[in-house]
């Protein structure tokens, strides 16, 4: 009865259980059309009274299973929308950010002032023979500088029969620049380059790492004297501390590859225990330098009674220490997040 059929459909909980009663009133098969299949069979008398009676119960069955399907539909989606509720005034879950490592960032400053000065980027390998990092430095086999860097060796000689080795500085790449532009250019020279990289020593404590990083600097032209290389360091410090008070103190000293040597210390004051650059309460050894020994110019393939040059070695690390207020150079390498922001290094 349609009494019967619109309860049955009003009762259904699932939009599967609804379509199978669509299919078994409305189907092919289904009991409505085959009440409609039997009007064709009547009489017009019958038909004028059965005809309105059996079309008006397919329409309210259908509006029926249409209101129902609605309503379930309904259903669903308001149970997702409570189950899926998003809260837009929450805070963001943290996404971790990458940053620079103050190492990194340290070479691209100093590339940076150096590429101002009209100095180009030089490079050369880390792994090194003996004789660009000792022997054309002035240090031949029985020097006893050698013994003083510590220096990683390989098992191995390589085809020339050289000894080979981490290199403990970046000098060589003076030699490799030489002999490179006096094979490239007519005159050999005037030279302005820095040569930023990784180097090797084995030697480990607060201001040691067996791995650190340095940036040469080679100047090579006539009539260079130390006033150029005063000069020179003068005016990449101030510009790299982006101050005008610091202190240099240039210590004479001594490398097999210089003469004479400067060592060079940058002056600290301690502020809450930590050392801030400017005043002279303190001095940190940030580099090595001199003018280029003639020897080493002769070794480059150059004439030392046409060209003379300076050149040092920054400990970019050190640098670092000092801009950034940092006290122990083996974080650098620890890879500690937590140590990096601290520092302002990462979000
Ligand atoms: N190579 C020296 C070192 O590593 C530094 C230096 C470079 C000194 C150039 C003088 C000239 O200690």
């Amino acid at each position: 009865t349609a009494k019967e059929a619109l309860s049955r459909i009003a009762e259904a909980t699932d939009l599967d259980t609804l379509e199978a009663l669509r299919v078994e009133f409305l189907g092919k098969q289904g009991s409505i059309s085959g009440l409609l299949k039997t009007l064709g069979r009547m009489s017009p008398e019958e038909r004028k009274l059965e005809g309105p009676r059996i079309h008006g119960l397919r329409e309210s069955v259908t509006e029926a299973l249409t209101e129902r399907k609605d309503a379930l539909e309904a259903a669903a989606l308001e149970a997702r929308l409570a189950s899926e509720t998003i809260d837009l005034t929450l805070p963001a879950p943290e996404q971790p950010v990458g940053s620079v490592h103050p190492v990194s960032q340290v070479m691209d400053e100093l590339a940076e002032i150096f590429a101002d000065m009209g100095f180009a980027v030089a490079t050369g390998p880390e792994i090194e023979d003996d004789w660009h990092n000792f022997t054309a430095l002035n240090m031949p086999e029985t020097h006893p500088a050698r013994a003083m860097h510590d220096t990683f060796y390989f098992p191995d000689h390589n085809e020339a029969g050289r000894e080979m080795l981490l290199r403990t500085h970046t000098s060589p790449v003076q030699i490799r620049t030489m002999l490179a532009s006096v094979k490239e250019n007519p005159g050999g020279a005037p030279l302005r380059i820095i040569a930023p990289g990784r180097v090797y020593r084995s030697d480990s404590d607060a201001t040691h790492t067996p791995m650190f990083h340095q940036i040469e600097a080679l100047v090579i032209d006539r009539d260079i004297h130390l006033g150029h290389l005063k000069w020179t360091l003068e005016t990449f410090l101030k510009a790299f501390f982006e101050r005008e008070d610091i202190v240099l103190r240039l210590r004479p000293s001594y490398f097999p590859f210089t003469e004479p040597s400067v060592e060079v210390d940058v002056g600290y004051t301690l502020v809450d225990g930590k050392r801030v650059v400017g005043g002279s309460q303190g001095w940190m050894e940030v580099l090595g330098s001199g003018m280029v020994n003639r020897r080493v110019i002769e070794f480059g393939g150059l004439d030392p009674d046409e060209w003379q040059g300076f050149a040092f070695g920054v400990g970019v690390d050190r640098l670092a220490m000092l801009k950034y207020g940092m006290d122990d150079l083996r974080a650098f390498f620890d890879g500690d997040v937590r140590w990096l922001s601290h520092y302002g290094f990462s979000a």
